[in-house]
């Protein structure tokens, strides 16, 4: 991909993959904005990102909070002139079983994994329209396609964002606007940080790779996908698993 030049926002860049992603498009020579929600954890962020080769900066802001996301947006235009590839990474878990999963739980989880999601993508879209091109990709997960046990809300979630991925690839297409998800398997990140040994012991023994992703792993898969390489790839939703689901 020609990086040297492209604006990438990348939501929950502070952490995990969306950490990962960031320091693959700044090697990269692209300007990358990170989105996440505490503003010291954001500097901290930003002044470790510095060492690479691409510009960085970032925004503290919540992606369900319709006058923040708009307020990251024009940041970042403002802070690099446009807004090239746009990463909803941001993703968070409560889990239970369903007879036990309080109506907090649902809200939380479906707040920020799909209407974040939805709120980004229709303010950065309008820019990325202007701009008669753009790339949106979208962080899904394997349960989306195969359920998981205690998850109702977080699998409601990322089913959500496979179908909003293939609506936005056949509505936006038109402006030259790709829309792509990735579907992580198991990647070891804060998210599965407190699973129990003998869980990670049976994804591994379940993948036909006998292994669990890194975040680096998700990161090669966003910057294909972002990549001019991609050009002809979009509304797919792309299992990065190891092989967990075949
Ligand atoms: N780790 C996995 O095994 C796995 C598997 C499948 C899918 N995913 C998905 O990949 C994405 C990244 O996951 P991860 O494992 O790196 O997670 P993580 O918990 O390590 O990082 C998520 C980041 O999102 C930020 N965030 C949370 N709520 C936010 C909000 N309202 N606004 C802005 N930022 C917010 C967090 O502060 C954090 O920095 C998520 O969407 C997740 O659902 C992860």
């Amino acid at each position: 991909m020609k990086s040297a030049n492209k604006t990438v926002l990348i939501t929950g860049g502070c952490h995990g993959i969306g950490y990962a992603a960031a320091i693959k498009f700044l090697n990269e020579g692209a300007n990358v904005v990170i989105l996440d929600l505490d503003p010291q954890d954001v500097q901290r962020a930003v002044a470790d990102l510095e060492e690479y080769q691409g510009e960085i900066d970032g925004i503290a802001a919540d992606v369900t909070d319709k006058s923040l996301v708009e307020e990251a947006v024009e940041f970042t235009i403002d802070r690099f002139g446009s807004l090239d590839i746009l990463i909803n990474n941001a993703g968070i878990t409560a889990d239970a079983q369903v007879l036990k999963m309080e109506e907090a739980q649902w809200d939380n989880v479906i707040d920020v994994n799909l209407k974040g999601v939805f709120l980004m993508t229709q303010v950065a879209a309008s820019r990325m329209k202007e701009q008669k091109s753009g790339v949106i990709l979208n962080a899904s997960s394997v349960v989306s396609l195969y359920g998981n046990f205690g998850q109702t809300n977080y699998v409601a979630a990322k089913s959500g964002i496979n179908g909003m991925t293939k609506t936005w690839a056949k509505e936006l297409g038109r402006y030259n606007i790709r829309v792509n998800a990735v579907a992580p398997g198991f990647v070891k990140t804060d998210m599965v940080k407190d699973m129990p040994q003998e869980v990670v012991s049976m994804m591994k023994e379940k993948s036909v790779l006998h292994d669990i992703g890194d975040p680096e792993d998700v990161a090669n898969a966003y910057f294909f996908l972002a990549s001019e390489e991609a050009r002809f790839v979009t509304g797919t939703v792309l299992s990065v698993d190891g092989g967990l689901t075949i």
